[in-house]
């Protein structure tokens, strides 16, 4: 089929390289110069495992190609036209709808042939049928409109798009779906075909849903520390009953990301639009907020302040296997840190650099470490796992504490290396601060 998918971030980009390699021709656009003509080179602007190899190859087909709405819309148009813009958290905690609006109406004033134009962007509820209204139903040629929320984890994306658990297809007539099924003809996968509100929903439900366990596991974490139970066993406990399920119950400082802060919040807004008060959801998102205050307020009670000591932040990125730090807990730690009197130093293998005046960024984990009085490890990265504890030990200041804020190292190596041990819900590893009791 002939596809063109507007915006090559990490939804769009993922779409147009996995639809070019299932064998569909794809024009990839964005307004973005500079990032066209690096795709063009074959170089990926966004790092995520295997997409260089994709580019790469759907160059070499011919099959992919990428364009800026310079080339003409009319050129770009195809029977399948995907929107993955972005929709970044206005200040008002709404998504922001500028880029879909814009792409949409430009799709909708040039076209001169029949379309399926396929919504991937999160985009509020009501979005899909609004745009119908103002964009697609005064064009001059049909356009028929197709919601198809996109469920890609950072990391993981490609191996995400060929083995999803579900494809979420919501239109205004069944007899739209028709391309779509074509579209994903070589994809297993449940089709859950639905009307466009209910499929917009389903993304905004489902981020919201995982965030829930997350912050609800936090809660337990907290919880644990009160009463010197271990959040690893209770985790495990809990998962092993199927209809919980073992994943998303990793304790921690909470989660970040392009996703999940920004979509809870823009639930919460389209509820409060509509006159409803999700408290549930006001509850995990201030639950998520405040538990990436922990290792600040931990540490600061440990060390009677942090005037004038040195803190290593190790882990920048939201999660490991990404150079992502949107909304990563870590980051907003550092002004917390550097408020509180403490020089910062940090060290990530991979994440894109965080420019803040007063913090210093380390080429090597063990640069960050010398002279530190505290580490907190903020992201899971296998290289903080496999440290050797007593070289640490070596290197670093008194009181020589590590936070652990992914519950993710070996507490007994970190014990027995003459390190105090501090994590999230782990028994003996300290106890919950009243300024955290609420
Ligand atoms: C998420 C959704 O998983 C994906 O389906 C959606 O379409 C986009 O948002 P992503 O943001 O890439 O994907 O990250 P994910 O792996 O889901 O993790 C999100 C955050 O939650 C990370 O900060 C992670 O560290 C945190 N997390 C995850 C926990 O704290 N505990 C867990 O048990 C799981």
């Amino acid at each position: 089929m002939q596809v063109t998918v507007i915006g090559a971030g990490y939804v769009g980009l993922i779409a147009a390289v996995c639809l070019a390699e299932s064998g569909h021709t794809v024009k990839g656009v964005d307004v973005d110069h500079a990032k066209v003509e690096a795709l063009r080179a074959g170089r990926s602007p966004i790092y995520e495992p295997g997409i260089e190899e994709l580019i790469a190859s759907g160059l070499a087909s011919g099959r992919l190609s990428f364009h800026t709405p310079d080339d003409g819309w009319r050129e770009l148009i195809s029977e399948i036209t995907i929107v993955a813009v972005g929709t970044p958290m206005a200040e008002s905690g709404a998504a922001d709808l500028s880029q879909v609006r814009d792409a949409v109406a430009a799709l909708c004033a040039e076209a001169d042939i029949p379309f399926t134009l396929v919504m991937k962007s999160t985009v509020a509820v009501g979005t899909g049928n609004s745009l119908i209204e103002r964009f697609l139903s005064r064009a001059g040629v049909p356009i028929t409109y197709v919601s198809n929320p996109e469920f890609l984890r950072e990391g993981r994306a490609i191996s995400d798009w060929y083995e999803t658990d579900r494809i979420v297809l919501g239109a205004a007539d069944p007899t739209h779906l028709a391309p779509l099924r074509d579209l994903y003809a070589d994809i297993v996968a449940p089709v859950l075909e639905t009307d466009i509100a209910s499929a917009e929903t389903i993304k905004y439900a489902s981020n919201a849903f995982l965030a829930t366990k997350i912050s609800f596991i936090n809660e337990i974490a907290n919880f644990c520390d009160v009463v010197g139970a271990d959040i690893d066993d209770v985790s495990h406990g809990i998962g092993m009953d199927a209809r919980i399920s073992p994943h998303f119950l990793h304790a921690g400082i909470g989660y970040g990301g392009s996703c999940f802060p920004k979509d809870t919040r823009a639930l919460d807004f389209i509820a409060a639009m509509n006159g409803y008060q999700f408290s549930l959801l006001k509850s995990v998102i201030d639950v998520n907020n405040r538990q990436r205050l922990l290792p600040v307020i931990r540490l600061t009670d440990a060390m009677d302040g942090m005037d004038g000591r040195r803190i290593a932040l190790l882990g920048l990125s939201f999660k490991p296997h990404t150079d992502d730090v949107r909304e990563s807990p870590a980051v907003d730690m550092i002004p917390l840190l550097l408020e509180a009197g403490a020089s910062v130093v940090t060290y990530d293998p991979l994440a894109v650099p965080v420019e803040m005046d007063g913090v210093e960024r380390c080429a090597t984990v063990w640069e960050a470490l010398a002279g530190a009085s505290a580490v907190i490890v903020a992201t899971e990265w296998g290289e903080f796992s496999a440290l050797d504890w007593s070289r640490v030990r070596g290197v670093m200041e008194e009181p020589a504490i590590v936070f652990d804020g992914r519950n993710c190292l070996d507490a007994d190596a970190v014990r027995a290396a003459g390190l105090t041990y501090m994590a999230v819900g782990r028994p003996g590893a300290h106890r919950i601060d009243s300024k955290l009791r609420g």
